[in-house]
């Protein structure tokens, strides 16, 4: 008989034999990020792939849709009831269900919790805890950028998953991953071994408690940042009416995890008061840190644009919760006085020439411009 942690070792080979990919999900259902599937779009996703018959669409359904699936389409039985056992899958009558998600990120795996379903208490025995954030947007984008060094040491903050220990993992020495969620960082060391990563420390603790006195040459951060009126929200969510509660002491932190030539990465939202710029926020940060920093403006959008964006979770129980919801995001927004709420990446460097530039670049204005009307291209046209 297979046992659970046998199965588990076997699980990556499996989904990589069946095609389950990030190149998959780009292809079948035509989305770049994992949250490119939401609220609204979820049941025309789960439509597209209905009729897939395909090993790699049956495991989409289960680990990235979220819906159940015929228990004759995942996996051989041998492997399903060990599934079970570890507490991954779980099975009603002839139907399975995965009790977390598993998203494929690069060459990579991630369990996390749900996006469509409340987190499941008996997920592979986890401790219990706010659920853990799945691999998303924002995580995609730090993920991106971060400059890796060889053989380098890196402390990641505010691990979740584990996503951005795993990407540097390969090029580092050594990786320690550190959040304040006993659920998260059992989450992150089980995605590590489930990907064979063997240098990556998992510890629990208060951003940089838990490496008190030690020095790396890189700390990447994806704290909690949305501006939210949710203090009590899950641990990944609320940066504070600014969004920066978080990363306002991880900057401040800085100049003693950093080795003298150390790096900084991080993504975050800032929220902006009526005649403030987001260098007026951030320059005073950096102030006493003995180098460079870089922040880069990605997008912008008003504190309306941001409670409407933020408010799709409540159609799930139908319009008037929806404007409800909005009411309640713009109000707090409005009574912390926040005009404008910008996604930044942040980039620092320890050493060398000191400054801090903040930069425009690449910017997506919320909401998206219209296009021309079609009069303008008849004109246009009929004038050429
Ligand atoms: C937005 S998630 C980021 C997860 C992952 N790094 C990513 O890029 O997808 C933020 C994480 O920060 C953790 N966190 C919140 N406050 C923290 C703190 N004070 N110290 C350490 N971790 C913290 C939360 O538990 C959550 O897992």
């Amino acid at each position: 008989m297979l046992d659970a942690d046998h199965a588990l070792r076997r699980l990556p080979s499996l989904l990589a034999a069946a095609g389950y990919r990030p190149e998959f999900l780009a292809g079948r259902l035509g989305i770049r990020v994992p949250d490119d599937v939401g609220q609204i779009n979820h049941a025309p996703m789960v439509e597209r792939l209905r009729d897939d018959r395909t090993r790699a669409a049956a495991l989409t359904r289960i680990f990235f849709l979220e819906t159940d699936e015929p228990q004759a389409r995942v996996f051989d039985e041998a492997t399903r009831r060990a599934l079970r056992s570890a507490g991954l899958l779980s099975q009603r009558a002839g139907r399975v269900r995965a009790r977390l998600r598993l998203d494929p990120i690069g060459a990579h795996w991630l369990l996390a919790d749900r996006r469509f379903r409340a987190p499941d208490s008996r997920a592979l025995r986890l401790p219990p805890g706010d659920p853990v954030y799945p691999p998303s947007s924002d995580s995609i984008l730090l993920r991106d950028v971060v400059v890796k060094r060889d053989r380098g040491t890196v402390l990641d903050l505010c691990t979740g998953s584990g996503v951005q220990a795993l990407a540097v993992a390969s090029a580092s020495e050594r990786v320690i991953a550190v959040d304040v969620s006993a659920r998260a960082a059992a989450l992150a060391r089980l995605n590590a071994a489930l990907n064979g990563i063997g240098n990556v420390e998992v510890r629990i603790g208060d951003l940089y408690r838990p490496v008190a006195g030690e020095r790396f040459d890189t700390v990447i951060a994806n704290p909690p940042f949305v501006p939210s009126p949710y203090r009590r929200g899950p641990a990944y969510h609320s940066g504070g009416p600014t969004g920066a509660r978080v990363l306002r002491r991880i900057v401040g932190g800085l100049h003693e995890a950093l080795q003298p030539d150390g790096r900084f990465f991080a993504v975050s939202h800032l929220a902006v008061r009526r005649g403030e710029t987001v260098a007026d926020v951030l320059r005073p940060w950096w102030r006493r840190f003995p180098g460079r920093a870089l922040a880069l403006v990605l997008e912008s959008g008003s504190a309306v644009d941001l409670a409407a964006a933020q408010s799709l979770f409540a159609l799930a129980d139908g319009f008037t919760a929806y404007a409800a919801e909005v009411t309640r995001w713009v109000a707090y927004l409005r009574r912390h006085r926040v005009q404008d709420v910008v996604l930044l990446l942040l980039a620092a460097e320890r050493g060398g020439r000191r400054g801090f530039d903040a930069i425009t670049a690449f910017q997506r204005t919320l909401p998206l411009p219209l296009s021309h009307p079609p009069r303008h291209h008849v004109e246009q046209w009929l004038t050429g």
